[in-house]
């Protein structure tokens, strides 16, 4: 099976819980464009949904699903976004689409986080994947200086700016045997406005689809 199908099939199986006339946090990146298409099909069951990223929003709007902000004050039952790297206590790494952000802000604002992944993302240990960190652009060089002497090798991801007018930098060579704990350091660094590991908020239910079908987490 391609990982195009698996990908399918897991935003497929996320549907199941959707519940009626709720506002859905939408994720980013090409598990959750099959996912959109799903909630498409259900569209009149839902009031809206919620998006981490100018990307989704438009894919949204062309589905008209109607999409409302935070600040609208609403209530956002399940949020539903693929990642980058997950492990069996669903801790994850985010934000290979640059979207690391507001994904955290919706993840944080949600009661359920459901993360849909094929299995080429389940991992051990973190940290093959290079971890994203939204960075302001006049602190990169200090934010540079400050991944070194954790032990990182951080590249400027060149070339993009996020939807918040930010910086990407990708952080390769961390080993990350204490994501609880590197997630609170990175954040302590000034100019660092978000680093892509959930493991504070890790996924409540992680779905990971393989050649033997959607398995739950
Ligand atoms: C975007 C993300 C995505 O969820 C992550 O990159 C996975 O993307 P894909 O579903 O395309 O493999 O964190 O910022």
């Amino acid at each position: 099976m391609s990982q195009d199908d698996k990908k399918k099939n897991v935003a497929k199986a996320a549907i199941a819980y959707i519940e009626d006339n709720i506002i859905v946090g939408v994720g980013t990146g090409t598990t959750v464009n099959f996912f959109i298409e799903e909630l498409a099909k259900i569209k009149s069951r839902i009031d809206g949904a919620v998006s981490s990223s100018d990307a989704s929003e438009r894919l949204l709007r062309q589905y008209d699903i109607p999409v409302f902000t935070l600040n609208n004050d609403i209530e956002v039952p399940i949020y539903v976004d693929g990642a980058d790297e997950a492990t069996q206590y669903r801790h994850l790494i985010k934000g290979g689409g640059g979207a690391l952000t507001r994904e955290k802000i919706i993840a944080a604002a949600s009661k359920k986080f459901v993360c849909i992944i094929d299995d080429s993302k389940m991992v051990s240990t973190l940290g093959v994947f290079p971890l994203p960190l939204e960075v302001i652009p006049m602190a990169q060089n200090h934010v540079s200086r400050e991944i070194i002497k954790l032990g990182g090798y951080p590249k400027l991801r060149v070339g993009f700016t996020t939807d918040n007018g930010n910086i990407i930098m990708d952080v390769h060579n961390m080993k990350i045997e204490s994501p609880l704990e590197l997630e609170q350091s990175l954040n302590q660094i000034v100019g660092v406005v978000t680093n892509g590991l959930f493991a504070h908020r890790p996924a409540d239910i992680l779905l990971i689809a393989s050649n033997n079908g959607v398995k739950k987490k």
